[in-house]
């Protein structure tokens, strides 16, 4: 057998969510935190027209969707970086800024992936404890050690759906030393109430904090695998370095750069998604059951204990709705839930009440 890298043969297989309900059902997967509706006609029209110079290599400085970015945001083009969806982007940080003995610190239900990539360049990970499913500023800082060199924040939070107001981000920043890198994810910070928080985009171009976004999710794109991020102009050098620079292709540049242009069909997806999130939240709660407050385009399901999650899934499972169970990250007692189409919430809801009326345990 030919040898792999150590850190990699020293981790569990890749498993592939199981998507599969019971044959000859079409499934509804709420399991991927995917946007509830297809890409928009201009979205489609924009992809359709890129193709024709489909012959020639992407624009690898990202051109037009910076200029689109920059345009919504306010932001200096010269600072935005763009990869195959946000994951490409923490995914060469990390190849960047970490070595063998340096500390990563992340909090609880911060996105698994990141320990993943921890791993493998040989970084050791710290995890600081959430309080009530929210990141806790002062328990990021008791857990730092002197070789964190990354201190990473989602926000808002999956699994939880939990947000902290950017006042708190901003505290964090201030209290951590100079030269240790934030990484703050907010892959889901178009779905934030309007008015809660400004934006952070400033804290790039004063110290070393890095922002990402995506277009998987409030965009609807996430088979197109677009990210973006803030960076500082330094760090942006670093990362480039690293970066397949030809990683977002001219169809998906195309489709990211309209969407980007088109605020209006993104701000009313996310009111109807908003819609359909509390109508499903209060079905749930009035089953006696507790639903995280979320500010994103899901819900986390707390079913008390680990066998009436596990039956809740199964029962929704036979009824053609796949969510996806929280095993990995510790909460086996929970489920979460995608916020789809009215139709879809409609139905999940009735599902999760003929599941309650059963005979449990
Ligand atoms: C918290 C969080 N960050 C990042 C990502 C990755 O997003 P992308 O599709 O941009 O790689 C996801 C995807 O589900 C996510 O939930």
């Amino acid at each position: 057998m030919i040898k792999a890298n150590p850190m990699v043969a020293a981790m569990a297989p890749y498993a592939l969510p199981d998507l599969s309900v019971p044959d000859g059902l079409e499934a509804i997967v709420l399991a991927q935190n995917e946007h509830a509706f297809p890409p928009s006609k201009k979205v489609q029209q924009a992809v359709i027209a890129a193709i024709a110079t489909g012959q020639l290599y992407p624009d690898d400085n990202w051109t037009k969707l910076r200029a689109a970015i920059s345009a919504v945001h306010g932001l200096n083009v010269n600072n935005i970086v763009c990869g195959a969806g946000s994951m490409e982007l923490m995914s060469s940080l990390m190849l960047a800024y970490l070595s063998p003995g340096d500390r990563m610190l992340m909090t609880e239900y911060g996105y698994l992936f990141m320990r993943t990539l921890a791993k493998l360049v040989g970084a050791s990970v710290d995890v600081a404890a959430e309080t009530d499913y929210r990141v806790d500023v002062n328990r990021v800082l008791q857990s730092l050690q002197p070789q964190t060199r990354l201190v990473f924040v989602v926000n808002p939070g999956n699994p939880s759906g939990t947000v902290i107001h950017n006042d708190e981000i901003r505290r964090l920043r201030a209290a951590l030393p100079e030269d240790v890198l934030l990484l703050v994810d907010e892959a889901y910070a178009e779905f934030v109430d309007a008015g809660f928080h400004e934006p952070i985009f400033d804290l790039a171009e004063s110290g070393y904090t890095i922002i990402t976004r995506t277009f998987s999710k409030i965009y609807g794109l996430a088979g197109a695998r677009v990210g973006w991020g803030y960076f500082p102009s330094e760090v942006r050098e670093q990362l480039r370095k690293v970066l397949n620079p030809s990683s977002v292709s001219s169809l998906s540049q195309a489709a990211a750069s309209a969407a980007m242009a088109d605020q209006s069909h993104a701000l009313e997806a996310s009111r109807a998604i908003a819609q359909q999130r509390d109508f499903l939240s209060a079905a749930i709660n009035d089953l006696g059951l507790k639903v995280l407050p979320s500010q994103t385009n899901f819900i986390l399901v707390d079913f008390v204990t680990p066998q009436q999650a596990g039956s809740a899934f199964e029962f929704l499972r036979q009824h053609r709705l796949v969510v996806r169970p929280m095993l990995g990250y510790g909460l086996p007692a929970c489920l979460r839930i995608t916020i789809g189409t009215a139709e879809q919430m409609q139905l999940t809801a009735a599902t999760l009440a003929g599941w309650r009326q059963q005979p449990h345990d």
